[in-house]
């Protein structure tokens, strides 16, 4: 497997940090973002300024975003090959879709899809220097409108993964003609500070098997959505 330059946003803890370990691990050049990289101890350790660099990026700023592209660009003159949309918060529980208060689906909507959207539109001339071209958008279960059959405690969260994976549909048809693959992966109930101590998986194994399937994307799978196990999944 040949390696590649990626590039993952929310990388300060949880899932955008144990990919930058795994993917960092397997000899790729990793380009971590956070909104305060120098906060986050653990992923200071992984920085070398080599193979792993961090960068400064919030993805509700259009200043930051734009700033964080600058920076890339000097990095890595040559493009990226891979871009990760990772960062997301949820909502508090309970967040009901006929009491929670407009405010906070205004904030979870500008970090889980504009966040998303300007990231990406930000990104996509660093992807066009390369043949690659892959977005990876991480989304979750909880935006399959299929799967969606039971009292949600978390309504403004769910919308918003729902409406990523329709940006990762729209994307994906627009960008076809220049051989992008945009994908959308729920990543499992993972053991993060969203996902909780409960959770059924730890990052660790969530991660792996995320990447196993990251490595075996191809312009074929332009358009998917499925989980950290490679398995499809209803829209
Ligand atoms: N854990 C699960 O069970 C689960 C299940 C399905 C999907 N997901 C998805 O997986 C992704 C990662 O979740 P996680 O469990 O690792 O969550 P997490 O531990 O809460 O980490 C969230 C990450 O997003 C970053 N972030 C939040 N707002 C940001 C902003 N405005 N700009 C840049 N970064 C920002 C955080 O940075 P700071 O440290 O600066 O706050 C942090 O690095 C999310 O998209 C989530 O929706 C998780």
């Amino acid at each position: 497997m040949s390696s590649k330059i990626y590039f993952i946003t929310g990388s300060s803890r949880g899932i955008g940090l144990e990919l930058v370990k795994q993917l960092a691990a397997k000899g790729n050049t990793v380009i971590a973002s956070a909104r305060n990289p120098e906060g986050s101890a653990e992923l200071q350790k992984l920085v070398d300024d080599k193979k792993v660099f961090s960068v400064k990026l919030d993805v509700q700023s259009d200043a930051s975003v734009k700033a964080a592209v600058d920076k890339v660009n000097e990095i890595s003159p040559e493009g990226i090959d891979v871009l990760i949309n990772n960062s997301g918060i949820i909502a508090p529980k309970p967040s009901v879709s006929h009491t929670a208060k407009p405010e906070l689906w205004s904030d979870i909507y500008e970090t889980n899809v504009v966040g998303v959207v300007r990231v990406t539109q930000h990104f996509l001339p660093v992807l066009r220097k390369k043949d690659t071209r892959q977005v990876i958008n991480i989304g979750s279960d909880s935006g399959s409108l299929e799967l969606a059959n039971r009292a949600d405690l978390n309504a403004p969260y769910h919308c918003s993964k729902a409406a990523l994976n329709m940006f990762t549909r729209c994307l994906s048809h627009d960008l076809q003609n220049e051989k992008f693959t945009i994908v959308s992966i729920h990543p499992g109930w993972v053991i993060t500070d969203m996902g909780g101590k409960e959770a059924a998986l730890t990052t660790e194994d969530s991660v792996a098997s995320m990447v196993k399937v990251f490595e075996g994307y191809t312009q074929k799978d332009n358009g998917w959505y499925g989980n950290w196990k490679g398995e499809r999944m209803p829209w």
